[in-house]
Protein backbone atom coordinates (compact mmCIF):
# COMPACT_ATOMS: atom_id res chain seq x y z
CA UNK A 1 0.00 0.00 0.00
CA UNK A 2 1.26 3.52 -0.54
CA UNK A 3 2.90 5.12 2.10
CA UNK A 4 3.60 2.68 4.80
CA UNK A 5 7.32 2.37 3.15
CA UNK A 6 9.94 2.89 5.03
CA UNK A 7 11.02 5.68 3.45
CA UNK A 8 7.52 7.27 3.62
CA UNK A 9 7.64 7.09 7.11
CA UNK A 10 11.15 8.70 7.40
CA UNK A 11 9.74 10.99 5.17
CA UNK A 12 6.50 12.11 7.81
CA UNK A 13 8.97 12.20 10.54
CA UNK A 14 11.24 14.67 9.02
CA UNK A 15 8.61 16.93 8.45
CA UNK A 16 7.32 16.22 11.94
CA UNK A 17 10.33 17.58 13.22
CA UNK A 18 10.60 20.55 10.89
CA UNK A 19 6.67 21.67 12.66
CA UNK A 20 8.27 21.22 16.35
CA UNK A 21 10.73 23.40 15.04
CA UNK A 22 8.37 25.85 13.93
CA UNK A 23 5.80 25.15 17.05
CA UNK A 24 3.20 24.15 14.31
CA UNK A 25 0.62 21.78 15.82
CA UNK A 26 0.88 18.14 14.54
CA UNK A 27 -2.59 16.62 13.83
CA UNK A 28 -4.43 13.69 12.68
CA UNK A 29 -7.58 12.85 12.29
CA UNK A 30 -9.93 13.05 9.46
CA UNK A 31 -9.03 15.20 6.93
CA UNK A 32 -11.05 16.62 3.81
CA UNK A 33 -9.34 17.93 0.46
CA UNK A 34 -12.66 20.02 -1.90
CA UNK A 35 -10.96 21.14 -5.35
CA UNK A 36 -13.70 23.40 -6.59
CA UNK A 37 -13.00 23.79 -10.37
CA UNK A 38 -12.22 20.13 -10.92
CA UNK A 39 -12.95 19.95 -13.96
CA UNK A 40 -10.29 22.46 -15.01
CA UNK A 41 -6.65 22.74 -16.13
CA UNK A 42 -5.15 23.81 -12.74
CA UNK A 43 -7.08 20.90 -11.48
CA UNK A 44 -6.16 17.93 -13.92
CA UNK A 45 -2.64 19.21 -14.84
CA UNK A 46 -1.44 20.53 -10.77
CA UNK A 47 -3.67 19.75 -8.19
CA UNK A 48 -4.63 16.38 -8.76
CA UNK A 49 -1.21 15.35 -9.44
CA UNK A 50 0.17 16.90 -6.29
CA UNK A 51 -2.13 14.89 -4.28
CA UNK A 52 -1.74 12.11 -6.06
CA UNK A 53 1.74 12.15 -5.48
CA UNK A 54 1.61 12.96 -1.48
CA UNK A 55 -0.76 10.29 -0.90
CA UNK A 56 2.32 7.76 -2.81
CA UNK A 57 4.60 9.29 -0.42
CA UNK A 58 2.70 8.99 2.69
CA UNK A 59 1.28 12.37 3.15
CA UNK A 60 -1.96 11.36 2.83
CA UNK A 61 -3.25 8.44 4.02
CA UNK A 62 -6.03 6.27 2.92
CA UNK A 63 -8.87 5.96 5.62
CA UNK A 64 -7.82 9.52 7.01
CA UNK A 65 -8.41 11.42 3.48
CA UNK A 66 -11.13 12.09 1.51
CA UNK A 67 -10.89 14.13 -1.77
CA UNK A 68 -13.79 15.58 -3.45
CA UNK A 69 -13.87 17.75 -6.51
CA UNK A 70 -16.76 20.00 -7.45
CA UNK A 71 -17.54 21.78 -10.53
CA UNK A 72 -20.51 22.90 -12.56
CA UNK A 73 -20.11 20.12 -15.43
CA UNK A 74 -21.73 17.11 -15.39
CA UNK A 75 -19.33 14.09 -14.39
CA UNK A 76 -19.71 11.12 -12.28
CA UNK A 77 -17.37 10.04 -9.42
CA UNK A 78 -15.69 7.75 -12.39
CA UNK A 79 -15.73 10.67 -15.13
CA UNK A 80 -13.52 12.95 -12.69
CA UNK A 81 -11.58 10.03 -12.16
CA UNK A 82 -10.72 9.22 -15.39
CA UNK A 83 -10.14 12.37 -16.36
CA UNK A 84 -6.85 12.70 -13.31
CA UNK A 85 -5.91 9.07 -14.23
CA UNK A 86 -4.87 10.80 -18.05
CA UNK A 87 -2.12 13.02 -15.98
CA UNK A 88 -0.84 10.48 -13.98
CA UNK A 89 0.83 8.50 -16.56
CA UNK A 90 3.43 6.08 -15.47
CA UNK A 91 2.74 6.33 -12.18
CA UNK A 92 2.41 2.42 -10.47
CA UNK A 93 -1.06 1.31 -10.92
CA UNK A 94 -2.13 -0.16 -8.07
CA UNK A 95 -1.21 3.12 -6.46
CA UNK A 96 -3.10 5.28 -9.09
CA UNK A 97 -6.56 2.77 -8.25
CA UNK A 98 -6.11 2.74 -4.75
CA UNK A 99 -5.72 7.00 -4.96
CA UNK A 100 -8.61 7.17 -7.32
CA UNK A 101 -10.91 5.32 -4.85
CA UNK A 102 -10.66 8.49 -2.34
CA UNK A 103 -12.15 10.35 -4.94
CA UNK A 104 -15.74 11.59 -5.13
CA UNK A 105 -17.78 14.25 -7.35
CA UNK A 106 -20.13 16.83 -6.56
CA UNK A 107 -21.77 19.06 -9.25
CA UNK A 108 -23.03 22.18 -8.56
CA UNK A 109 -23.11 25.82 -9.02
CA UNK A 110 -20.76 28.59 -7.65
CA UNK A 111 -23.75 30.83 -6.20
CA UNK A 112 -26.36 28.97 -4.69
CA UNK A 113 -27.03 26.69 -1.97
CA UNK A 114 -28.01 23.79 -3.30
CA UNK A 115 -24.65 22.51 -4.71
CA UNK A 116 -23.36 23.69 -1.45
CA UNK A 117 -25.54 21.87 0.57
CA UNK A 118 -24.42 18.63 -1.23
CA UNK A 119 -21.06 19.02 -0.93
CA UNK A 120 -21.63 19.52 2.56
CA UNK A 121 -23.11 16.51 2.78
CA UNK A 122 -20.67 14.53 1.54
CA UNK A 123 -17.88 15.45 3.58
CA UNK A 124 -20.12 15.60 6.71
CA UNK A 125 -21.13 12.01 5.75
CA UNK A 126 -17.29 10.67 5.53
CA UNK A 127 -16.44 12.27 8.73
CA UNK A 128 -19.45 10.83 10.42
CA UNK A 129 -18.43 7.51 9.15
CA UNK A 130 -14.52 8.31 9.71
CA UNK A 131 -15.16 8.22 13.19
CA UNK A 132 -12.64 10.05 14.63
CA UNK A 133 -14.26 13.36 16.07
CA UNK A 134 -11.91 15.73 13.79
CA UNK A 135 -12.98 17.49 11.02
CA UNK A 136 -10.27 18.98 8.79
CA UNK A 137 -11.61 20.87 5.95
CA UNK A 138 -9.11 22.22 3.05
CA UNK A 139 -10.61 23.98 -0.19
CA UNK A 140 -8.95 24.40 -3.13
CA UNK A 141 -10.32 26.95 -5.13
CA UNK A 142 -8.66 26.03 -8.76
CA UNK A 143 -11.33 28.65 -10.14
CA UNK A 144 -11.24 32.11 -12.32
CA UNK A 145 -11.26 34.88 -9.29
CA UNK A 146 -14.28 36.67 -10.46
CA UNK A 147 -16.39 33.61 -8.42
CA UNK A 148 -14.03 33.89 -5.15
CA UNK A 149 -16.62 36.00 -3.14
CA UNK A 150 -19.44 33.68 -3.88
CA UNK A 151 -17.47 30.56 -3.51
CA UNK A 152 -16.34 31.81 -0.44
CA UNK A 153 -19.78 32.88 0.52
CA UNK A 154 -20.88 29.51 0.11
CA UNK A 155 -18.58 27.76 1.88
CA UNK A 156 -18.66 29.99 4.94
CA UNK A 157 -22.52 29.68 4.90
CA UNK A 158 -22.55 25.57 3.91
CA UNK A 159 -19.00 24.33 4.72
CA UNK A 160 -17.19 25.15 7.87
CA UNK A 161 -15.71 22.40 10.15
CA UNK A 162 -18.53 22.06 12.76
CA UNK A 163 -17.39 23.72 16.35
CA UNK A 164 -18.62 20.07 17.78
CA UNK A 165 -15.46 18.70 16.58
CA UNK A 166 -11.54 19.15 16.48
CA UNK A 167 -9.93 20.96 13.19
CA UNK A 168 -10.52 23.41 10.89
CA UNK A 169 -11.15 25.35 7.59
CA UNK A 170 -8.37 26.59 5.57
CA UNK A 171 -9.10 28.46 1.85
CA UNK A 172 -6.30 27.64 -0.85
CA UNK A 173 -6.90 30.81 -3.38
CA UNK A 174 -4.88 30.93 -7.09
CA UNK A 175 -3.72 34.01 -8.53
CA UNK A 176 -4.37 36.71 -9.89
CA UNK A 177 -5.73 38.38 -7.25
CA UNK A 178 -6.86 41.43 -8.44
CA UNK A 179 -5.56 43.24 -11.46
CA UNK A 180 -4.39 46.37 -9.63
CA UNK A 181 -4.36 47.98 -6.06
CA UNK A 182 -7.71 48.52 -5.47
CA UNK A 183 -9.10 45.45 -7.26
CA UNK A 184 -6.77 43.25 -4.92
CA UNK A 185 -7.98 45.35 -1.91
CA UNK A 186 -11.35 45.20 -2.62
CA UNK A 187 -11.03 41.24 -3.10
CA UNK A 188 -9.33 40.89 -0.35
CA UNK A 189 -11.61 42.89 1.55
CA UNK A 190 -14.66 40.30 0.37
CA UNK A 191 -12.65 38.16 1.55
CA UNK A 192 -11.72 39.11 4.47
CA UNK A 193 -14.88 39.36 6.06
CA UNK A 194 -15.81 35.23 5.37
CA UNK A 195 -12.56 34.18 7.23
CA UNK A 196 -9.35 35.14 9.43
CA UNK A 197 -6.00 35.87 7.84
CA UNK A 198 -4.96 32.83 8.99
CA UNK A 199 -7.53 30.78 7.15
CA UNK A 200 -6.65 31.98 3.64
CA UNK A 201 -3.38 30.96 1.96
CA UNK A 202 -2.90 32.82 -1.34
CA UNK A 203 -0.67 30.31 -3.61
CA UNK A 204 2.02 31.75 -5.13
CA UNK A 205 3.65 28.32 -6.71
CA UNK A 206 7.23 29.97 -7.36
CA UNK A 207 7.33 29.92 -3.73
CA UNK A 208 7.28 26.09 -3.61
CA UNK A 209 10.12 25.69 -5.76
CA UNK A 210 13.07 24.00 -4.41
CA UNK A 211 15.60 26.72 -5.28
CA UNK A 212 13.76 29.86 -4.90
CA UNK A 213 15.67 32.63 -4.27
CA UNK A 214 16.08 36.07 -6.50
CA UNK A 215 15.22 36.41 -9.85
CA UNK A 216 16.48 38.22 -12.74
CA UNK A 217 15.40 36.34 -15.78
CA UNK A 218 12.65 34.19 -16.45
CA UNK A 219 12.50 33.08 -19.95
CA UNK A 220 9.44 30.60 -21.24
CA UNK A 221 10.47 28.99 -24.77
CA UNK A 222 6.32 29.21 -25.19
CA UNK A 223 3.44 31.86 -26.60
CA UNK A 224 0.38 32.34 -24.94
CA UNK A 225 -0.82 29.23 -26.92
CA UNK A 226 -4.47 28.62 -26.16
CA UNK A 227 -4.46 30.94 -23.25
CA UNK A 228 -4.57 34.17 -25.16
CA UNK A 229 -7.94 35.50 -24.25
CA UNK A 230 -6.81 35.03 -20.43
CA UNK A 231 -3.21 36.60 -21.14
CA UNK A 232 -4.44 39.59 -23.02
CA UNK A 233 -6.62 40.71 -19.80
CA UNK A 234 -3.39 40.78 -17.49
CA UNK A 235 0.03 40.73 -19.53
CA UNK A 236 3.25 39.67 -18.54
CA UNK A 237 3.51 42.04 -15.49
CA UNK A 238 0.40 40.35 -13.73
CA UNK A 239 0.89 37.15 -14.93
CA UNK A 240 4.28 36.77 -13.89
CA UNK A 241 6.46 39.59 -12.18
CA UNK A 242 3.89 40.99 -9.63
CA UNK A 243 3.60 37.93 -8.19
CA UNK A 244 6.44 35.07 -8.69
CA UNK A 245 9.36 37.42 -9.87
CA UNK A 246 8.37 39.33 -6.74
CA UNK A 247 8.07 37.00 -4.54
CA UNK A 248 11.68 35.48 -5.22
CA UNK A 249 13.08 39.22 -5.30
CA UNK A 250 11.92 39.29 -1.70
CA UNK A 251 13.09 36.04 -0.65
CA UNK A 252 16.78 37.62 -1.68
CA UNK A 253 16.75 41.26 -1.04
CA UNK A 254 14.90 40.86 2.55
CA UNK A 255 17.36 41.09 5.86
CA UNK A 256 17.29 37.76 8.37
CA UNK A 257 14.34 37.26 9.40
CA UNK A 258 14.11 36.94 13.56
CA UNK A 259 13.11 32.99 13.11
CA UNK A 260 11.59 30.69 10.62
CA UNK A 261 8.17 31.59 11.69
CA UNK A 262 5.83 32.47 9.33
CA UNK A 263 5.29 35.61 10.16
CA UNK A 264 8.17 36.62 11.10
CA UNK A 265 9.53 35.91 7.47
CA UNK A 266 6.50 37.22 5.84
CA UNK A 267 7.58 40.62 8.02
CA UNK A 268 10.46 40.97 6.59
CA UNK A 269 9.10 40.95 2.83
CA UNK A 270 6.44 43.06 4.14
CA UNK A 271 9.63 45.84 4.68
CA UNK A 272 11.73 45.05 1.48
CA UNK A 273 8.54 45.70 -0.56
CA UNK A 274 7.72 48.85 1.41
CA UNK A 275 11.43 49.98 0.61
CA UNK A 276 11.15 50.19 -3.44
CA UNK A 277 11.08 53.19 -4.90
CA UNK A 278 8.55 54.36 -7.48
CA UNK A 279 9.59 52.56 -11.20
CA UNK A 280 11.10 54.63 -13.12
CA UNK A 281 9.32 54.71 -17.02
CA UNK A 282 13.11 55.07 -18.30
CA UNK A 283 13.75 51.76 -16.71
CA UNK A 284 11.19 49.61 -18.05
CA UNK A 285 11.06 47.82 -21.43
CA UNK A 286 8.08 46.02 -22.63
CA UNK A 287 7.85 43.61 -25.79
CA UNK A 288 4.98 41.96 -27.58
CA UNK A 289 6.09 39.01 -29.55
CA UNK A 290 5.26 38.99 -33.60
CA UNK A 291 2.15 36.83 -34.07
CA UNK A 292 0.89 37.23 -30.76
CA UNK A 293 -2.16 38.98 -32.26
CA UNK A 294 -2.92 36.50 -34.67
CA UNK A 295 -4.88 34.03 -31.29
CA UNK A 296 -8.17 35.18 -32.31
CA UNK A 297 -9.23 35.72 -28.81
CA UNK A 298 -6.71 38.71 -28.65
CA UNK A 299 -8.03 41.73 -30.11
CA UNK A 300 -5.80 43.49 -33.45
CA UNK A 301 -4.68 46.64 -31.69
CA UNK A 302 -3.95 44.92 -28.27
CA UNK A 303 -0.85 46.72 -26.25
CA UNK A 304 -0.32 44.07 -24.00
CA UNK A 305 2.96 42.86 -23.12
CA UNK A 306 4.27 39.57 -22.95
CA UNK A 307 7.63 40.35 -22.47
CA UNK A 308 8.98 43.32 -19.85
CA UNK A 309 12.39 43.89 -18.08
CA UNK A 310 12.00 46.09 -15.32
CA UNK A 311 14.88 47.55 -12.51
CA UNK A 312 13.47 48.03 -9.01
CA UNK A 313 15.58 49.98 -7.01
CA UNK A 314 15.59 49.44 -2.75
CA UNK A 315 15.89 52.10 -0.77
CA UNK A 316 17.66 51.15 2.30
CA UNK A 317 21.40 50.48 3.03
CA UNK A 318 22.01 47.33 2.12
CA UNK A 319 20.70 47.63 -1.23
CA UNK A 320 21.01 51.50 -2.42
CA UNK A 321 22.73 51.76 -5.62
CA UNK A 322 22.02 48.23 -6.91
CA UNK A 323 19.51 47.69 -9.47
CA UNK A 324 17.18 44.49 -9.33
CA UNK A 325 15.99 43.43 -12.97
CA UNK A 326 12.89 41.54 -13.01
CA UNK A 327 12.34 39.77 -16.44
CA UNK A 328 10.19 37.63 -17.84
CA UNK A 329 8.62 36.70 -21.10
CA UNK A 330 6.48 34.42 -23.45
CA UNK A 331 8.14 32.95 -26.90
CA UNK A 332 11.68 33.22 -26.09
CA UNK A 333 14.85 31.04 -26.89
CA UNK A 334 14.59 28.75 -23.96
CA UNK A 335 12.18 28.19 -21.29
CA UNK A 336 14.60 28.64 -17.99
CA UNK A 337 14.03 30.53 -14.84
CA UNK A 338 16.85 31.80 -13.01
CA UNK A 339 18.56 34.26 -10.06
CA UNK A 340 21.98 35.73 -11.45
CA UNK A 341 23.51 37.83 -8.85
CA UNK A 342 26.44 39.78 -10.10
CA UNK A 343 29.48 41.25 -8.14
CA UNK A 344 31.01 44.39 -8.37
CA UNK A 345 34.49 44.84 -9.88
CA UNK A 346 36.97 46.04 -7.33
CA UNK A 347 38.03 48.91 -7.13
CA UNK A 348 41.39 50.04 -8.05
CA UNK A 349 41.54 46.33 -10.15
CA UNK A 350 45.06 45.78 -11.13
CA UNK A 351 44.32 43.38 -13.43
CA UNK A 352 42.40 45.56 -15.29
CA UNK A 353 43.00 44.87 -18.96
CA UNK A 354 43.85 41.34 -18.71
CA UNK A 355 40.65 40.53 -16.73
CA UNK A 356 37.71 39.13 -18.50
CA UNK A 357 33.86 39.01 -17.34
CA UNK A 358 32.58 39.41 -14.14
CA UNK A 359 31.98 37.03 -10.50
CA UNK A 360 28.42 35.93 -10.96
CA UNK A 361 26.20 33.50 -9.07
CA UNK A 362 23.51 32.03 -10.85
CA UNK A 363 20.57 29.83 -9.16
CA UNK A 364 19.05 27.97 -11.58
CA UNK A 365 15.28 27.11 -10.38
CA UNK A 366 14.11 25.05 -13.57
CA UNK A 367 14.89 23.25 -15.92
CA UNK A 368 17.80 20.92 -14.43
CA UNK A 369 17.97 22.96 -10.77
CA UNK A 370 21.85 24.46 -10.02
CA UNK A 371 23.53 26.46 -8.33
CA UNK A 372 26.77 27.75 -9.83
CA UNK A 373 29.49 30.56 -9.19
CA UNK A 374 31.47 31.98 -12.35
CA UNK A 375 34.47 32.63 -11.39
CA UNK A 376 37.57 34.53 -12.93
CA UNK A 377 40.44 32.76 -12.40
CA UNK A 378 44.18 32.61 -13.26
CA UNK A 379 44.26 30.64 -16.88
CA UNK A 380 46.77 27.87 -15.85
CA UNK A 381 50.71 27.71 -17.65
CA UNK A 382 53.14 30.57 -17.27
CA UNK A 383 51.41 33.15 -19.05
CA UNK A 384 49.56 35.81 -16.33
CA UNK A 385 46.15 35.59 -18.18
CA UNK A 386 42.60 35.23 -16.98
CA UNK A 387 39.42 33.35 -17.96
CA UNK A 388 35.94 32.27 -16.65
CA UNK A 389 35.35 29.33 -14.91
CA UNK A 390 32.70 27.88 -12.58
CA UNK A 391 32.01 26.09 -9.11
CA UNK A 392 29.41 24.03 -10.49
CA UNK A 393 26.61 22.16 -7.86
CA UNK A 394 24.35 20.50 -10.50
CA UNK A 395 21.38 19.06 -8.65
CA UNK A 396 20.70 15.81 -11.10
CA UNK A 397 24.23 14.70 -10.14
CA UNK A 398 24.63 15.44 -6.93
CA UNK A 399 21.28 14.63 -5.62
CA UNK A 400 20.59 11.39 -8.12
CA UNK A 401 18.32 9.38 -5.93
CA UNK A 402 16.56 12.61 -4.59
CA UNK A 403 13.11 13.25 -6.23
CA UNK A 404 12.75 17.08 -6.38
CA UNK A 405 9.00 17.20 -5.01
CA UNK A 406 6.79 19.77 -7.93
CA UNK A 407 5.73 22.82 -5.85
CA UNK A 408 2.10 22.44 -5.56
CA UNK A 409 2.65 19.35 -3.18
CA UNK A 410 4.97 21.25 -0.69
CA UNK A 411 2.34 24.14 -1.02
CA UNK A 412 -0.69 21.69 -0.94
CA UNK A 413 1.10 19.95 2.87
CA UNK A 414 1.89 23.11 4.10
CA UNK A 415 -1.50 24.32 3.68
CA UNK A 416 -2.33 20.81 5.96
CA UNK A 417 -0.09 21.77 8.68
CA UNK A 418 -0.80 25.04 8.87
CA UNK A 419 2.21 26.90 7.77
CA UNK A 420 1.80 29.75 6.35
CA UNK A 421 5.36 30.83 5.92
CA UNK A 422 5.43 29.71 1.55
CA UNK A 423 1.89 31.81 1.37
CA UNK A 424 0.90 35.93 0.35
CA UNK A 425 0.02 38.07 3.67
CA UNK A 426 -2.60 40.52 2.62
CA UNK A 427 -0.26 43.19 3.95
CA UNK A 428 2.07 41.78 1.40
CA UNK A 429 -0.13 41.64 -1.86
CA UNK A 430 -1.02 45.26 -1.06
CA UNK A 431 2.49 46.28 -1.21
CA UNK A 432 3.58 44.18 -3.87
CA UNK A 433 0.28 46.04 -6.12
CA UNK A 434 1.59 49.57 -4.89
CA UNK A 435 5.06 48.86 -6.58
CA UNK A 436 3.21 47.87 -10.08
CA UNK A 437 0.00 49.91 -10.27
CA UNK A 438 1.18 52.86 -11.17
CA UNK A 439 3.29 51.48 -14.18
CA UNK A 440 0.18 48.70 -15.25
CA UNK A 441 -2.26 52.21 -14.90
CA UNK A 442 -0.08 53.81 -17.59
CA UNK A 443 0.57 51.00 -19.99
CA UNK A 444 -3.47 50.29 -19.84
CA UNK A 445 -3.84 53.94 -21.05
CA UNK A 446 -1.55 53.41 -23.93
CA UNK A 447 1.40 55.73 -22.25
CA UNK A 448 4.23 53.06 -22.65
CA UNK A 449 4.24 50.95 -26.01
CA UNK A 450 5.09 47.61 -26.33
CA UNK A 451 8.26 46.90 -28.96
CA UNK A 452 8.01 43.85 -31.05
CA UNK A 453 10.55 41.10 -30.70
CA UNK A 454 10.52 38.25 -32.47
CA UNK A 455 9.49 34.22 -31.44
CA UNK A 456 12.49 32.39 -30.38
CA UNK A 457 14.48 35.24 -30.03
CA UNK A 458 16.03 36.89 -26.43
CA UNK A 459 13.48 39.42 -26.71
CA UNK A 460 13.60 43.36 -27.84
CA UNK A 461 17.33 44.09 -27.65
CA UNK A 462 16.26 47.31 -25.85
CA UNK A 463 16.31 44.97 -23.02
CA UNK A 464 19.77 44.01 -23.23
CA UNK A 465 20.29 47.40 -22.97
CA UNK A 466 18.55 48.70 -20.15
CA UNK A 467 20.53 45.91 -18.25
CA UNK A 468 24.16 47.12 -19.91
CA UNK A 469 22.83 50.86 -18.71
CA UNK A 470 22.30 49.57 -15.15
CA UNK A 471 25.65 48.20 -14.96
CA UNK A 472 24.71 44.22 -16.19
CA UNK A 473 27.69 42.60 -17.71
CA UNK A 474 26.74 39.63 -20.13
CA UNK A 475 28.88 37.14 -18.69
P1 LIG B 1 -10.25 27.16 -16.01
O1 LIG B 1 -10.61 28.22 -16.99
O2 LIG B 1 -9.92 25.80 -16.52
O3 LIG B 1 -11.44 27.11 -14.94
C1 LIG B 1 -11.57 26.11 -13.94
C2 LIG B 1 -13.03 25.69 -13.85
O4 LIG B 1 -13.79 26.79 -13.40
C3 LIG B 1 -13.63 25.28 -15.17
O5 LIG B 1 -13.44 23.91 -15.42
C4 LIG B 1 -15.08 25.65 -14.98
O6 LIG B 1 -15.73 24.56 -14.33
C5 LIG B 1 -15.06 26.82 -14.03
N1 LIG B 1 -15.18 28.09 -14.73
C6 LIG B 1 -14.52 28.55 -15.80
N2 LIG B 1 -14.89 29.79 -16.14
C7 LIG B 1 -15.85 30.14 -15.25
C8 LIG B 1 -16.62 31.31 -15.05
N3 LIG B 1 -16.50 32.38 -15.84
N4 LIG B 1 -17.49 31.33 -14.03
C9 LIG B 1 -17.62 30.28 -13.22
N5 LIG B 1 -16.89 29.15 -13.37
C10 LIG B 1 -16.03 29.08 -14.36
O7 LIG B 1 -9.09 27.75 -15.09
P2 LIG B 1 -7.70 27.11 -14.67
O8 LIG B 1 -7.91 25.76 -14.15
O9 LIG B 1 -6.73 27.31 -15.76
O10 LIG B 1 -7.24 28.10 -13.50
C11 LIG B 1 -7.89 28.14 -12.24
C12 LIG B 1 -7.23 29.23 -11.40
O11 LIG B 1 -5.86 28.96 -11.26
C13 LIG B 1 -7.33 30.62 -12.03
O12 LIG B 1 -7.44 31.55 -11.00
C14 LIG B 1 -5.99 30.77 -12.73
O13 LIG B 1 -5.61 32.10 -12.89
C15 LIG B 1 -5.07 30.04 -11.76
N6 LIG B 1 -3.86 29.50 -12.36
C16 LIG B 1 -3.92 28.62 -13.40
C17 LIG B 1 -2.75 28.10 -13.95
C18 LIG B 1 -2.78 27.08 -15.06
O14 LIG B 1 -1.70 26.59 -15.43
N7 LIG B 1 -3.91 26.70 -15.60
C19 LIG B 1 -1.42 28.50 -13.41
C20 LIG B 1 -1.49 29.40 -12.29
C21 LIG B 1 -2.66 29.88 -11.80
P3 LIG B 1 -17.28 24.23 -14.50
O15 LIG B 1 -17.79 24.92 -15.72
O16 LIG B 1 -17.31 22.72 -14.61
O17 LIG B 1 -17.89 24.70 -13.24
C1 LIG C 1 1.77 30.77 -14.20
C2 LIG C 1 1.56 31.73 -15.33
O1 LIG C 1 1.36 31.34 -13.00
O2 LIG C 1 3.15 30.45 -14.12
C3 LIG C 1 2.03 31.13 -16.64
O3 LIG C 1 0.17 32.03 -15.42
C4 LIG C 1 3.48 30.71 -16.51
O4 LIG C 1 1.90 32.08 -17.70
C5 LIG C 1 3.66 29.82 -15.29
O5 LIG C 1 3.84 30.00 -17.70
C6 LIG C 1 5.13 29.53 -15.04
O6 LIG C 1 5.25 28.52 -14.08
P1 LIG C 1 6.38 27.39 -14.19
O7 LIG C 1 6.28 26.65 -12.90
O8 LIG C 1 6.01 26.57 -15.40
O9 LIG C 1 7.66 28.12 -14.38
Amino acid sequence: MAGTDSSASSRQSSFNSLAKDLELPLEQGCLTIVVLGASGDLAKKKTFPALYHLFEQGFLQSGEVHIVGYARTNLSDDGLRGRIRAYLKGASEEHVSEFLQLIKYVSGSYDSGEGFEKLNKEISDYEMSNNSGSSRRLFYLALPPSVYPSVCKMIRTYCMSPTSRTGWTRVIVEKPFGRDLDSAEELSSQLGELFQEDQLYRIDHYLGKELVQNLIVFREDFGTDGRGGYFDQYGIIRDIIQNHLLQVFCLVAMEKPVSLKPEHIRDEKVKVLQSVNPIKDEEVVLGQYQGYKDDPTVPDDSNTPTFASIVLRVHNERWEGVPFILKAGKALNSRKAEIRVQFKDVPGDIFKCKKQGRNEFVIRLQPSEAMYMKLTVKKPGLEMATEQSELDLSYGMRYQDVKIPEAYERLILDTIRGDQQHFVRRDELKAAWQIFTPLLHNIDAGKLKAVSYKPGSRGPKEADELSEKVGYMQT
